[in-house]
């Protein structure tokens, strides 16, 4: 059993995790596409950095439909990303480091190259292979419409017919089959695979599409009827637990039985769950009797505004609290348009339309961006609980908003008939040096084309450069570990208009800027902030931690 440099159960309280993307993040084999030996190499530049544990996205076998999360064996590493002997030595250089490792585990759905669903395809309508899946008959006069009217997250029908005339669920990509949490073999096999991960000395488990597993599957099936309640975020136009297929009550059992397999280990094995449901019902996911954790997506799509801040804030930490979880934060991951450009759409963008105009329409500042995101990770680190840091926002990058059409990898762009551009333009492979033919991301190109301006954003350019987003990032994640005490809040009695301010434990305090013109500073001494303070004075869009 690998060494766990620290056994602390409740190191994850309050880490700060890393998301690699592996594909993008560094590429040991010169073959364009980041890989496992590629992330070893680089892991100094987490431990530097301060984070306390490194999240992989899957590194599993996948043709990558859907960019990896298309999986057709959960229990081996994808050729072309390595082997599982070098996992086993990621995960050892790892925790040499100090670092932690969390995987991806993807309950909701396999690939369509899974065997499983190879077999179900062969042995036909009715067999017990198919029962592991969701197949069932059309509607219409000869089954050639859709069994019910759910939709894919990533557009379209979420039902595709096969040969024999039956229709298969899928939730996301038409190569992802969702798979059946009624059946006992899907349940075994995946607390075989949890077992699997954490036996090679992983520290903890990020839950892909938590709220999605359990579905009421009773016949006959049930349409979702109002069109606009099968997004994933459109939870709130239901009443909570009556969804067919998002967030129900049963969903629960699932995980109350993962923390048994969990429990098992020393320290117990941690989990997140990726839940895009409302505060209320992501705390029961957080429950420590089931995953610990959930990330908190109300936070990373709350406007940059002083007002919606503070009450995101308030009810993400009571809604913690109630299930006694630690709060979760995340600005950035590679779903989401990265927060440095993000923050600065004007108010009410669609962010598809901005992509599909290749961030021309309308204009950002990208200096703007940088600044309001830097001013938004000070403010995020201060919050009690964990943050979730998505590689490359350490660099500043902003979202890759021009990739020609014909690059483009994400099943989203297809699967809408060409109207959204999809999730690339945040998983560009990121840049180490400021020359060489994909920036220091391996010997050959990248997968992703890297614009030109890269380079400036490049981890050499930064490091030891003062003022620098990166040296910027190393400085808090210092500051963090020496302040932190205890999982309290309390905001300032009295803080200007559009200014957040509030004290964590002993002395520590962070105020933020979000008013538009400079205000003058509270008393006390700036330890750090986001943006230089001149005069006793805190500029717009500025954050400091002062003692
Ligand atoms: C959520 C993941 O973060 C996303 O990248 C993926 O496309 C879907 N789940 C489906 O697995």
């Amino acid at each position: 059993m690998p060494d766990i440099s620290s056994r602390d159960p409740d190191w994850w309280r309050q880490a700060v995790v890393y998301q690699v993307y592996p594909r993008s993040f560094a590429d040991a084999d010169g073959d364009g596409l980041g890989d496992l030996k590629g992330i070893t190499q680089r892991l100094a530049h987490l431990a530097t950095l301060g984070v306390d544990a490194v999240w992989l996205s899957p590194f599993y076998p996948s043709e990558l439909a859907d960019g990896g999360y298309d999986i057709a064996d959960h229990r081996d590493v994808d050729p072309r990303l390595g082997t599982l002997d070098d996992f086993d030595e990621m995960t050892a250089e790892a925790h040499r480091l100090g670092l932690k490792v969390v995987v991806d585990i993807v309950p909701n759905h396999t690939s369509h190259r899974h065997d499983w669903f190879q077999e179900a395809l062969r042995d036909g309508p009715g067999s017990a292979a198919r029962d592991r899946y969701v197949f069932r008959a059309g509607g219409g006069t000869h089954g050639e419409l859709p069994p019910t009217d759910w939709q894919s997250v990533f557009g379209g029908s979420a039902w595709t017919r096969v040969a024999d005339g039956e229709w298969y669920l899928h939730l996301f990509a038409t190569e992802q089959p969702d798979l059946n949490w009624d059946h006992d073999e899907v349940r075994a096999d995946f607390r075989a695979t949890l077992r699997f991960w954490a036996d090679r000395g992983v520290d903890g488990f990020r839950v892909d599409v938590a709220h999605a597993l359990a579905k009421d599957l009773s016949e006959p099936l049930r349409d979702v009827g109002d069109l606009e309640a099968v997004g994933e975020l459109a939870l709130h136009r239901v009443p909570p637990g009556s969804h067919p297929y998002y967030d129900r009550d049963e969903v629960h059992e699932i995980y109350r039985d993962w923390r048994r397999v969990f429990d098992t280990y020393s320290p117990p094995r941690t989990a997140v769950a990726e839940a895009w449901v409302p505060h209320s019902r992501r705390a029961l996911y957080a429950r420590l009797d089931e995953l610990g954790q959930a990330f908190n997506f109300e936070y990373l799509q709350t406007a940059w505004d002083a007002d919606a801040l503070r009450q995101v804030i308030t009810e993400s930490l009571a809604a913690a609290q109630t299930a006694g979880a630690s709060a979760t934060w995340v600005l950035s991951n590679h779903d989401v348009v990265r927060h440095s450009s993000r923050l600065v759409l004007p108010p009410g963008t669609d962010e598809n339309a901005w992509l599909l105009s290749d961030g021309r329409a309308p204009s950002i500042d990208r200096a703007a961006g940088l600044r309001r995101a830097r001013a938004a990770t000070l403010l995020m680190l201060a919050l009690p609980g964990s943050s979730y840091v998505y590689q490359g926002e350490e660099l500043g990058l902003p979202e890759v908003a021009d990739l020609p059409t014909a690059v483009l990898q994400d099943p989203i762009w297809q699967q809408t008939g060409r109207v959204r551009k999809g999730r690339d333009g945040c998983r560009v492979p990121i840049p180490w040096t400021t020359t060489g033919p994909s920036y220091g991301f391996g010997a050959g190109g990248a997968w992703l084309p890297q614009p030109p301006e890269f380079a400036s954003y490049a981890v050499a350019a930064q490091d030891g450069t003062e003022g620098s987003t990166l040296e910027l990032y190393r400085a808090a994640l210092r500051l963090r570990r020496k302040l932190l005490d205890g999982e309290r809040l309390v905001w300032a009695d009295e803080s200007p208009e559009g200014v957040l301010q509030f004290a964590r434990g002993d002395g520590w305090r962070c105020v933020t800027n979000l008013s538009g013109r400079s205000v003058p500073l509270p008393p006390g001494e700036v330890l750090l902030s986001s943006a230089p303070t001149e005069d006793g004075r805190l500029g717009p869009d500025t954050t400091a931690w002062l003692a």
